[in-house]
């Protein structure tokens, strides 16, 4: 948090994402406040509370509701404001086009190698170009100076640095993509992939979450652009613009925010079989995600079908609780996963159920994070089964949560926190034996091997948090800035 004020003396910054913070709507009189699931709104709120600005978000919550009533402007977090967040708000049209359509039906399974097949519409591109445009105008609405920092979010935006450069040519403008970068084949396919490129290095930093989706990136410029890439400074040079293009494994804050007001792990552990009204040694595995095709979701609940079927002896005696919030329901793929997931589940808990206990609890609905927190300190267990996934912060906030140092992680080998979280029990969530091996490993592990293993990620979540993220992301941007600077006086 310090390192990020020293690089900010001063600056406001401008965040632009699609997912907003805190989504307000309407129950009857009152109006709810809740925060979504999205792993960038977990990283990047801590980052804007430490730094303040404004925020600018596609408005969620409140489209129903009167113009009057729907909060353009706002202030947040709303117990403790401490920046802005400025909606810009979106009619059906727009939203199908641009955040369902080629966002989510086309960018998103492009990048996750998730076998589904992008879909790619000419009438979503056009969408997707006039919103990226409209949130230009608003960051050159709000910034206060001519070379403002602006901190653009993730795929739904590869236009805007672009767009913000043309308008504002001397801002800062960093961009982090949350999500993988797939290789050039992959990628390819888009129809509009100069373009996308294009937009991208408008950038003056471009970040991804590891060295290999860095590495995709630069070959898929190399590939489709005429550019000058230096490999040594990991620097693209394109029409004379220079972009560094590093990666920056994106974590949490720390210490985590509700360290002092949260119940004991005790307190948890019990609260949590009383739900399941199970006894108080029963074990239980923890998994939380959005109800996404690329979080591996089926192949979790086969591991656990596979765990009871090779050790007899947990039937009855450890519950998989997955906490699955919805996400995306207006799309087909999502609507099809949904019901996989459900039947599933209802399968293998027809297949083991006895009594009044089932091996699965499926929780198919949103969960405030304090609430999740709760689950994860209760559990023995958190699994981890992405297919394919940029970080997943999951895995990392489960460790945060873990002061007591027990608990154990398994962790698909396809997510970016497998790189840094070495202690996990890592697998192939293809592997649907290795991943039910992994589980019985992880429900009977020593103490003393929690302890050493959890002590060790606990370290690496700490030392590497969130606001370390930004800092790097922000003195790389100062010294590009000075290396512009020198060139120039030099021409
Ligand atoms: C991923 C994406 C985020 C997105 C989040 C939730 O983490 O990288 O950009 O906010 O999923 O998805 P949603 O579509 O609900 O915002």
């Amino acid at each position: 948090r310090n390192l990020l004020h020293k690089q900010l003396t001063g600056e406001r910054i401008i965040v632009v994402s699609n997912r907003e913070p805190y989504i307000h709507t309407r129950k009857g009189e009152r109006i709810e406040v809740h925060r979504p699931a999205s792993g960038l709104v977990t990283a990047v709120e801590p980052v804007m509370r430490a730094c303040s600005g404004t925020w600018i978000a596609h408005g969620s919550g409140t489209a129903d509701m009167e113009a009057s009533d729907r909060h353009d402007r706002v202030p947040v977090p709303p117990e403790h404001p401490e920046y802005t967040l400025r909606r810009i708000w979106l009619s059906k049209e727009e939203e199908n086009g641009y955040y369902y359509g080629f966002a989510n039906e086309g960018l998103w399974p492009l990048c996750h190698i998730a076998h589904v097949r992008p879909i790619f519409r000419s009438s979503d591109w056009e969408k997707y170009q006039a919103i990226n445009q409209r949130f230009a105008d608003a960051v050159v609405k709000e910034a206060d100076s001519d070379n403002p920092v602006v901190l653009v979010q993730d795929y739904h935006f590869a236009l805007l640095p672009g767009m913000i450069r043309a308008a504002l040519p001397k801002a800062t403008i960093i961009t982090f993509w949350h999500i993988p970068w797939p290789n050039p084949e992959s990628f390819g396919i888009c129809p509009w992939r100069e373009e996308l490129l294009k937009g991208m290095l408008g950038s003056t930093i471009l970040g991804f979450h590891t060295p290999f989706h860095r590495k995709n990136f630069l070959e898929t410029v190399d590939r489709y652009l005429e550019t000058r890439i230096e490999h040594e400074s990991s620097t693209v040079t394109h029409n004379g613009k220079l972009t560094m293009v590093e990666s920056y494994p994106i974590s949490i804050q720390w210490p985590p925010p509700w360290q002092e007001r949260q119940p004991t792990v005790e307190e948890c552990r019990a609260g949590l079989r009383q739900e399941l009204g199970a006894a108080p040694d029963h074990k239980v595995g923890i998994g939380v995600d959005r109800l996404d095709y690329t979080k591996g979701i089926l192949e979790r609940f086969r591991a656990v079908e596979k765990l009871l079927e090779l050790h007899p002896e947990l039937q009855g005696n450890f519950t998989f609780v997955q906490i699955a919030a919805p996400s995306r329901s207006a799309l087909d793929d999502y609507q099809a996963f949904d019901a996989q997931v459900h039947n599933l589940a209802l399968r293998i808990n027809q297949r083991y159920s006895s009594g009044s206990w089932k091996p699965i609890v499926l929780k198919a609905e949103h969960h405030e994070p304090e609430v999740v927190n709760r689950y994860y300190r209760g559990a023995d267990v958190c699994v981890v089964t992405s297919l394919h996934d940029g970080m997943n912060l999951v895995a990392k906030e489960f460790v945060a949560s873990r002061d007591d140092e027990q608990g154990g992680l398994v962790l698909s080998q396809f997510t970016g926190a497998a790189h840094e979280l070495h202690e996990a029990l890592v697998v192939n969530p293809y592997h649907i034996e290795q991943t039910a091996q992994a589980l019985h490993r992880a429900v009977n592990m020593p103490d003393l091997e929690q302890r050493e293993r959890m002590r060790s990620m606990r370290a690496l979540v700490r030392d590497f948090n969130v606001y370390r993220w930004a800092g790097r992301m922000l003195l790389d941007a100062a010294r590009v800035r000075q290396r512009e600077k020198l060139s120039a006086r030099i021409r």
